[in-house]
């Protein structure tokens, strides 16, 4: 009982000191922020002239510190083997104070000091990733921490989030979801809520009604899915580098070796389209959104997939996978995809014999923790899916710091992005033109 009662001061006392340096850095990087901004209301060319640099640096070195994880070195979990991770004991996994779908509602009810208590980052940082926003779609559906950390680690001014609520999410958890969105101008609920079941259109669904509503803004140049499981392994001047690298080709996966022709229904597409089947995350640009959101062809193709079991994964891969539609970006060698690299997400399935899984499969792909981390932290993808944050909080903090330092030192640049892997791909060299 004593011992449960130090261990509560304890953290109290952490959570206490911790709030005071955060106090500090906050004041900090919002005078950075503000006279950054005067600084660039002043110019038009936003080039980082030595004062704004230096003030920038201090701002994303200030958000990398405060998201730094008390007492853990990241860096050897990042390195490690699997002794030093088994000797993690569960009160080291559960790190942090969870926060509840409700108490969002109350964080998020002062928006400035949400985004800055939270650490969000509130600047382009680079012209060149301010040049080229993002376009999101967020499925989400509970555990309304990991959604939000997912957010942050995402979250530029320049990009657009689209948030799809479940309808069969709680109420807190729409509350909370509601008051975070209110938050940022560039992030938005979908007008229409769905009920969305594995197997179903449902699934696609919530993806058209997203897709639509983005292409409203009109300067994005990819478009990413995301579920609230997931969590970013790379920067967002990483993923502007990669997409770049991508020079056009989209990345949608085709599995011509696991496609189940029962689902189909024996069936077949309109227009003499071949059929594929892959997973569902999807990695497009603004053209091939175009085209799916545009084109009579797609329309009749969604028709037929309406038809079918789980068309969410029949969809995409097949405008992916038939080059005689002249889809740009689209890939020329359907027939020849048996490994290819898929850079949209790190998700490890039982049938892949060749990776490993540190903790448990549910329903065959594995649920990502803290064993994981040399993986990931090595990982040529973009995300990792999926994460349970109530059986492990550390691994989500570690990538947390990982990213923000990585931020902060491509920043700098002491940190160069090496997108040679990227620019060589198969599906990048072989892209309908
Ligand atoms: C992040 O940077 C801090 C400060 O430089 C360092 O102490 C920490 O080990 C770094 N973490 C990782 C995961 O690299
Ligand atoms: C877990 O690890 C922490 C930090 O190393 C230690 O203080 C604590 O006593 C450990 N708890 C158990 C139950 O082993
Ligand atoms: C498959 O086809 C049969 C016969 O056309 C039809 O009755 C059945 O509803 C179809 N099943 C699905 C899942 O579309
Ligand atoms: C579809 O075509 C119309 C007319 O050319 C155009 O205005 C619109 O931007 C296109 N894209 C979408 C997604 O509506
Ligand atoms: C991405 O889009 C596909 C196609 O609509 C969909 O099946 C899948 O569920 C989406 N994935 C995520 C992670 O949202
Ligand atoms: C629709 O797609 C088909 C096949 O890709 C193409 O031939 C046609 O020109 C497209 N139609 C429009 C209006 O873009
Ligand atoms: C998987 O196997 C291939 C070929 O055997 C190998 O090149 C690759 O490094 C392996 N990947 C992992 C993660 O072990």
């Amino acid at each position: 009982m004593r011992q449960k009662l130090q261990l509560l001061r304890l953290q109290h006392n952490t959570v206490f000191s911790r709030s005071i340096c955060w106090t500090i850095t906050l004041i900090c990087y919002l005078a950075t922020a503000i006279y950054v901004i005067h600084l660039r209301s002043l110019q038009h060319t936003v080039t980082a002239v030595p004062t704004s640099k230096l003030l920038l640096t201090n701002y994303v070195a200030s958000i990398a510190s405060a998201m730094k994880v008390n007492g853990i070195a990241c860096k050897d979990l990042f390195s490690s083997s699997h002794n030093v991770v088994n000797k993690l004991n569960a009160s080291q996994r559960h790190i942090g104070t969870p926060i509840t779908d409700i108490e969002y509602v109350d964080l998020a009810s002062k928006c400035s000091r949400f985004q800055k208590t939270r650490g969000y980052i509130m600047l382009s940082l680079t012209e060149e990733e301010e040049e080229f926003p993002l376009a999101y779609s967020l499925l989400v559906y509970k555990d309304l921490e990991m959604v939000e950390r997912l957010l942050r680690a995402i979250y530029r001014p320049q990009n657009y989030y689209c948030v799809h609520v479940d309808q069969k999410s709680t109420v807190e958890f729409y509350s909370g979801m509601s008051a975070i969105v209110s938050c940022f101008p560039n992030v938005f609920l979908t007008s229409v809520r769905i009920s969305v079941r594995w197997g179903t259109f449902s699934v696609l669904e919530p993806e058209l009604l997203c897709m639509k509503e983005l292409w409203r803004y009109p300067k994005w140049k990819y478009f990413i899915n995301l579920t609230g499981q997931e969590f970013a392994l790379k920067t967002n001047f990483e993923l502007v580098r990669i997409l770049k690298a991508f020079n056009g080709a989209i990345d949608v996966s085709t599995w011509r070796k696991r496609i189940n022709f029962d689902r189909w229904n024996n069936t077949t597409p309109p227009f003499g389209i071949k059929p594929m089947k892959g997973p569902v995350h999807i990695v497009v640009h603004r053209e091939f959104v175009n085209y799916v959101l545009n084109n009579s062809t797609a329309a009749a193709l969604l028709k037929w997939t309406k038809s079918t079991k789980v068309p969410d994964e029949t969809f995409f891969a097949t405008l992916n996978a038939n080059p005689q539609l002249g889809i740009k970006g689209t890939y020329l060698e359907p027939e020849m995809t048996v490994n290819r690299p898929y850079i949209a997400r790190c998700k490890i399935r039982k049938w892949m014999a060749n990776e490993t899984c540190a903790g448990r499969y549910v329903r065959g792909v594995c649920i990502l923790s803290t064993g994981d981390l040399p993986r990931l932290g090595k990982a040529r993808e973009m995300f990792a899916n999926k994460f349970f944050l109530n059986e492990d909080r550390l691994v989500i903090g570690c990538l947390e710091e990982k990213l923000f330092n990585d931020t902060r030192d491509e920043f700098i640049g002491t940190k160069y992005v090496d997108t040679s892997y990227y620019s060589q791909l198969d599906f990048v060299k072989n892209q309908v033109t």
